[in-house]
């Protein structure tokens, strides 16, 4: 059986997708190893940060990805679908990076000729839009709003065809001519502005164009040829511009469901998965209900820093309602809980309705910033093993934790410690969908299978 699988975020971002996903093409591989597994990134762009651990005899080797998709740690082929934000200039420099380590990428990276590119000037037009905001949403400052104006534009986008082509200068001078004001307001001449652009792309154009894909079609030979695909989700629920939390959020669509559509695949041939971290996190501007004072050493604690921003992120309570919409919007099959490990010890409350004004709901409103938390009497506590309260730097503890980490798994799910299951339960019963998988650890292969 083909694994065929797209996994999202549940929360704003950072839920750990990409050590879920690292797991998920290992299953792949382990369950036939004869078939190729392509990873695809479906939206999104260089405002992600995928961290992957993976643990060698000498400790734990760190991994990010931002611009590539984080198959590129497993030596998976790599699919870039039409609605991503893709920054040739850092996806060349990440496969290059990887290059040494995970070998040769010839006739595995599948660029779609509609993919957008992302370039300079993105990023120049998301500084000046956010000057200008009297509501800053704390952006990445990646481009990523300009970006997608431009597709919404339509004649502002360069398409990935147009990047590898001839016209790419034309296209180029365009673009920056219809942007004129706001560039030089910035301090660009055009004329130079382009030059210096052309340059730094020439090498780049060629080193790529070989990548150029009618991706919907190629995608239906992995199909029909019986090979896993796994759609990895950027940013998380809560961060999509649709259904996220107005205005503060990314730009692009980011739910499970607008992944197929954008790829020419069924849902019906695959699995929804959702990642949720114990404690939600967000970084950027934005509400966040159950956000608490005295959780924020538990971030510290736990190396909460945006992998793309360093930025520090905020920390929240469990909350249910969020994650239960989040499913539902997402059609999620199964969920995988992280950061099990970073959460023990601690008294946990669980948000389960909120009070808005005078009013009850278990719904989420479009305007998040009045909702004030109920937290459900209950209260769940668990611990796993002794371990030092300072887990920010997970290569400094590997070597004391691997260990007791590794037993833990041995001894599987019933044995996981009585707090724990019973907030599982209760999680289940809530939100609806189950919970498959426990991630107790950052490093791949730490993770109780349900
Ligand atoms: P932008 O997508 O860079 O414009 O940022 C918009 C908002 O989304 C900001 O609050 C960012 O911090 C947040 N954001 C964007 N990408 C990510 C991500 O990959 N993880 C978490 N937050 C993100
Ligand atoms: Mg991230």
């Amino acid at each position: 059986m083909a694994v065929r699988e797209c996994i999202v975020g549940l929360e704003w971002g950072d839920e750990g997708k990409a050590k879920i996903v690292d797991e998920r093409i290992a299953h792949a591989k382990r369950v036939n190893g004869n078939k190729r597994v392509i990873f695809i990134r479906f939206q999104g762009g260089p405002n992600a940060g995928h961290t992957i651990y993976i643990p060698t005899e000498t400790g734990l080797k760190k991994f990010v990805a931002h611009a590539a998709p984080c198959g590129i740690a497993s030596n998976t082929d790599l699919g870039i679908g039409p609605s991503v934000a893709f920054d040739p200039e850092k996806f060349v420099k990440e496969v290059d990076e990887a290059k040494a380590t995970f070998g040769d990428y010839t006739g595995r990276i599948m660029i779609s000729e509609r993919t957008g590119v992302l370039l300079d000037y993105h990023r120049v037009l998301d500084m000046y839009q956010e000057q200008r905001r009297s509501h800053k949403v704390g952006t990445t400052a990646s481009g990523i709003g300009p970006f997608y104006m431009c597709n919404a534009e339509r004649t502002t986008r360069i398409t990935f065809a147009d990047y590898v082509s001839d016209k790419f200068p034309d296209r180029l001078r365009e673009v920056l001519d219809w942007f004129k004001p706001q560039l030089e307001s910035m301090g660009k001449n055009i004329d130079d502005y382009c030059q210096e652009l052309i340059t730094i792309h020439n090498p780049i154009r060629k080193n790529l164009k070989d990548f150029k894909e009618r991706l919907e079609y190629r995608l239906q030979e992995y199909i029909k040829g019986g090979h896993h695909i796994i759609i990895e989700g950027a940013q998380g629920t809560y961060l999509d511009v649709d259904m996220g939390t107005i205005p503060d959020q990314t730009s692009s669509h980011l739910l499970a469901q607008d992944a197929f559509s954008g790829l020419g695949l069924s849902r019906r041939d695959f699995k929804i998965y959702g990642v949720e971290k114990v404690y939600p996190t967000r970084v950027g501007n934005g509400p966040m209900p159950t956000l608490a004072e005295e959780l924020q050493e538990v971030g510290a604690n736990s190396g909460e820093k945006g992998a793309t921003t360093g930025r520090v992120r905020r920390v929240g309570y469990p909350d249910w309602v969020l994650i239960k919409r989040a499913v539902l919007l997402n059609d999620v099959d199964g969920i995988y809980i992280t950061r099990v490990d970073n959460a023990q010890d601690r008294n946990w409350k669980v948000c389960t309705q909120y009070k808005i004004g005078d009013c009850l709901t278990k719904e989420i409103p479009l305007d998040l910033s009045n909702a004030k938390p109920i937290y459900d009497a209950k209260t769940y506590e668990w611990h796993l093993f002794n371990a030092p309260k300072d887990l920010s730097d997970p290569e400094k503890v590997d070597k004391q934790l691997r260990p007791l980490r590794s037993n833990i798994i041995q001894a599987g799910f019933d044995n996981l410690p009585e707090g724990l299951l019973k907030y599982i339960k209760k999680h289940n019963n809530y939100v609806g969908r189950p919970i498959i998988g426990i991630s107790i650890g950052p490093a791949r292969g730490e993770l109780v299978s349900v």
